[in-house]
């Protein structure tokens, strides 16, 4: 059968590697896909958020299953028009996707739930977020309320701040928010627990951590993520079933209580506190960095997976996982994640990749044979082995061996769970 993937990151060069695999696929369609995917996969490069033209495009190619990469396609309802025009579609309603697109949506079912998260308050304009500041104290979150593509959560130290991002905020900063979500700051170590959920029941898909701020030694503004390690020894099982009885079941049946249900992967960001979880964010895909990561350690199909979510049949899989740790860092272009410059020529063809080695690309494309940079993330470089500061070295040897002078990259990712060891 013929599949197409939706995205252009890293995160869809993983999943369509691990899908190319499948012996039931014939070809996966990347839409819009990156020099890596156009390697190993056909990439057809239209916008997929105009869904009339994807729609044509997939009839074309006779695609019957659509598979979403990015947040932004869900959040728009992809899966409910898909589903309307009878092709079958790997990812969260319009109505469920709302736990990651709306933080107030996300907060409420929290309140509702006694799901543990940080303290909060809705401001739907200036006033209401004068008349509430006071309650918190210092650093204090502002987040607005709808997608901002990574750029929407801002800890701040002062209260001018505060009034100045939210500020900001109502103004129409981020097109997709009006309103203001104010929080508690929360202390501890965040963890990346991942699902996949079908209508009745869900699977657990493995653990990360990522490192989200652009410096070493977690210093400067915060990226889409900048490396990441699994499995995350934090999220021992213990731990596993506190998330699981705490938040995840919680939040299944708030949406079953709306008549909703959710399918697809789902990603519960958490910060970890005295050895108790606290939801941050939900996402309502993989994580990237992190499905880099899980994806080399997943020994069941992947499409076996997606199948099994699309009939319902989640209870009756049982994957299989390698032993194996794995881990990433990403490569960036110069001056991510403020300005840089794409179109920078990465000469990697004669590295040569293996099974415990390899490069996944994210923000690359092919400029007459050659891979230029396209995107603030350029490539993720990714091994596996039994030991995380092996591993590391292996990654940046590798990354030495890159010729690409304009790219820059952090040496301390796995810093927490190499000095635990
Ligand atoms: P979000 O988009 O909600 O994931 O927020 C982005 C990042 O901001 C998170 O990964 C955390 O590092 C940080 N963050 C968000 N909310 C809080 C909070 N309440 N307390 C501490 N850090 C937070
Ligand atoms: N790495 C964080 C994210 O995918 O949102």
């Amino acid at each position: 059968m013929n599949i197409a993937l939706i995205g252009s990151g890293g995160r869809e060069h993983a999943l369509c590697r691990k899908l190319m695999v499948s012996k039931k696929i014939n070809n996966v369609f990347c839409i819009p896909g990156n020099a890596g995917t156009a390697k190993i996969a056909t990439n057809l490069n239209i916008n997929f958020l105009n869904f009339k033209l994807l729609l044509k495009n997939l009839k074309y190619h006779k695609i019957r299953l659509v598979v979403v990469g990015p947040e932004e396609p869900l959040v728009k309802g992809i899966v409910n028009f898909l589903e309307k025009n009878e092709i079958k579609v790997f990812g969260p309603s319009k109505f469920a996707a709302q736990l990651e697109g709306s933080k107030s949506f996300m907060k409420l079912i929290c309140k509702k739930y006694n799901i543990p998260t940080a303290n909060f308050k809705i401001c739907k304009n200036e006033k209401e977020f004068k008349n509430s500041i006071n309650k918190f104290n210092l650093p204090i979150v502002v987040k607005a309320d709808g997608l901002a593509a990574g750029k929407g959560v801002v800890i701040c130290k002062t209260k001018k701040k505060a009034f100045k991002i939210s500020k900001q905020i109502f103004k129409g900063k981020f097109k997709s928010s009006n309103k203001v979500v104010l929080e508690e700051f929360l202390e501890g170590e965040e963890a990346s627990y991942f699902l996949v959920v079908d209508k009745n029941n869900f699977i657990q898909f493995g653990t990360a951590q990522d490192h989200k701020k652009v410096f070493e030694k977690e210093k400067g503004p915060n990226t889409g993520g900048m490396g990441a390690y699994s499995p995350a020894p934090i999220i021992d099982n213990r731990l596993e079933k506190k998330i699981i009885t705490r938040i995840v079941r919680p939040t299944l049946q708030a949406l079953r209580d709306k008549k909703e249900f959710y399918r697809g992967f789902l990603y519960v960001g958490l910060m970890i506190k005295n050895k108790d979880p606290y939801l941050i964010e939900y996402n309502v895909r993989m994580g990237d960095p992190e499905c880099q990561v899980i994806m080399p350690r997943l020994k069941t199909d992947l499409l076996k997976v997606i199948n099994y979510s699309l009939k319902n049949k989640l209870k009756k899989l049982k994957l299989a996982w390698e032993k194996n740790k794995c881990m990433t860092i990403v490569l960036c272009s110069k001056g991510y994640p403020g300005n840089y410059k794409n179109g920078k020529v990465i000469k990697i063809k004669s590295i040569k990749d293996n099974k415990n080695l390899f490069i996944i690309h994210a923000g690359t494309i092919f400029n007459n044979e050659e891979i230029v940079s396209n995107g603030g993330r350029v490539l993720n470089i990714v091994s596996k082995g039994q030991d995380y500061n092996q591993i590391r070295k292996k990654i940046i040897k590798l990354i030495k061996k890159i010729n690409w002078k304009d790219g820059f990259y952090r040496k301390d990712i796995g810093w927490r769970v190499i000095k635990r060891l």
